[in-house]
């Protein structure tokens, strides 16, 4: 392991902590933070800190230019003696990438666990043994220079932070097609996980709330005729049996949830699809009856249906309500990797261990 600086101030800070009963999703911040700069060229040893404000120059370039990435990912402990988190491997490979395109610092491997692992193996007693809880954990880098001039930080710090969470909103989405706006465009930043994208998706995510859905659908920027995903979250449908999915392009973020649901269906001898699919088609196929199931899946939300598509024109499309939908056999399927009720063959679980500077048995 890397050298980790601990604040003597940490264990009491947890100490005093206590876990609300209500938790919600994402509401609660876990007392602690890690963090780590770069500076000269280099990242610097991490520190585990009490959760507190950060203090930045107001020039620093996360203001002005947008330079700031960010992952999510949980940790589970409901059947597990330690947290296992989930596929750490494929948001560090995604933060990478994310720091390319926004030309910010790649983060070392070990660096990255360190980070995930201090932060959860602190909160270990705060994440509650629950099914469908769980503790997010919120890696982000931002670019700290001060300068107004456009061009790239030379300074970035990264941190995590942790919200020991209750489920997700798990009623069945009612999902609006967004027809005007666009949330990426090809050459842009779709694929990467920037908060550029998700400020530009508001507008339309709260057009859509105010019309009565949970969420809008993307399509492409050229055409506004191909399906991209939803705001937080990667699409299917279930047509004629066999799984579609929209290919992955350079406006659609790959979801580590999407590619476990993917390689879990494919093992149930479910036919899976990556195409271009046409939104007017899939309109029809609703109407016909030959799609049976639309659902959506991400880390926060898992895998949720999606019960209702609705159009520009108020015209709404209703999935049919099924005995054993695909989409809740995946989410089992999944989740019971995810919470240690079942082998997880896929050697995705990652353990975290107790350290040996906590506090407590
Ligand atoms: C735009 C977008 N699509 C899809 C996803 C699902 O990705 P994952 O399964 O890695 O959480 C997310 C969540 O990170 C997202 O923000």
């Amino acid at each position: 392991m890397e050298q980790l600086n601990i604040h003597p101030e940490l264990n009491t800070e947890l100490l005093n902590f206590k876990l609300p009963e209500k938790l919600g999703f994402g509401n609660i911040m876990a007392p602690v933070m890690f963090k780590a700069d770069y500076n000269n060229g280099n990242w610097e040893s991490g520190q585990l800190l009490p959760y507190a404000a950060i203090s930045l120059d107001p020039a620093s370039k996360v203001f002005h230019f947008a330079q700031i990435l960010f992952e999510g990912l949980k940790a589970y402990k409901v059947e597990t003696v330690h947290p296992v988190l989930f596929r750490p491997e494929e948001n560090w490979q995604r933060l990478n990438r994310s720091a390319q395109r926004m030309l910010m610092p790649e983060l070392p491997q070990k660096l990255f666990m360190q980070a995930l692992c201090s932060v959860t193996a602190f909160c270990q007693d705060l994440i509650p043994a629950k099914p469908l809880h769980s503790l997010y954990l919120r890696p982000f880098m931002i670019g700290t220079q001060a300068s107004l001039s456009l061009s790239a930080s030379d300074t970035f710090s990264f941190y995590v932070i942790a919200s020991p969470s209750g489920p997700f909103k798990s009623s069945p989405l009612k999902v609006f097609i967004e027809r005007d706006n666009t949330r990426a465009a090809v050459g842009g930043t779709g694929h990467v996980k920037v908060s550029g994208n998700y400020g530009a998706a508001l507008s339309s995510t709260s057009n859509a709330m105010n019309k009565g859905y949970d969420q809008p659908l993307w399509l492409d920027a050229v055409e506004h005729r191909f399906i991209e995903e939803l705001s937080i979250m990667n699409f299917f449908a279930v047509v004629d049996k066999e799984i579609v999915t929209p290919k992955l392009t350079d406006t659609i973020l790959p979801g580590v949830t999407r590619d476990s649901i993917i390689r879990l269906a494919k093992e149930d001898g479910v036919v899976v699809h990556e195409q271009a699919m046409d939104i007017d088609d899939l309109l029809f196929s609703i109407k016909s009856g030959s799609c049976t199931e639309l659902f959506a899946c991400g880390t926060a939300a898992i895998v949720t249906p999606i019960s209702v598509l609705a159009d520009k024109d108020d015209q709404k499309y209703e999935l049919p309500t099924l005995d054993d939908p695909v989409a809740l056999r995946l989410r089992k399927r999944l989740l019971d990797i995810q919470q240690g009720q079942t082998e997880d063959t896929f050697g995705w679980l990652c353990p975290v261990p107790k350290q040996d500077w906590q506090i407590g048995d």
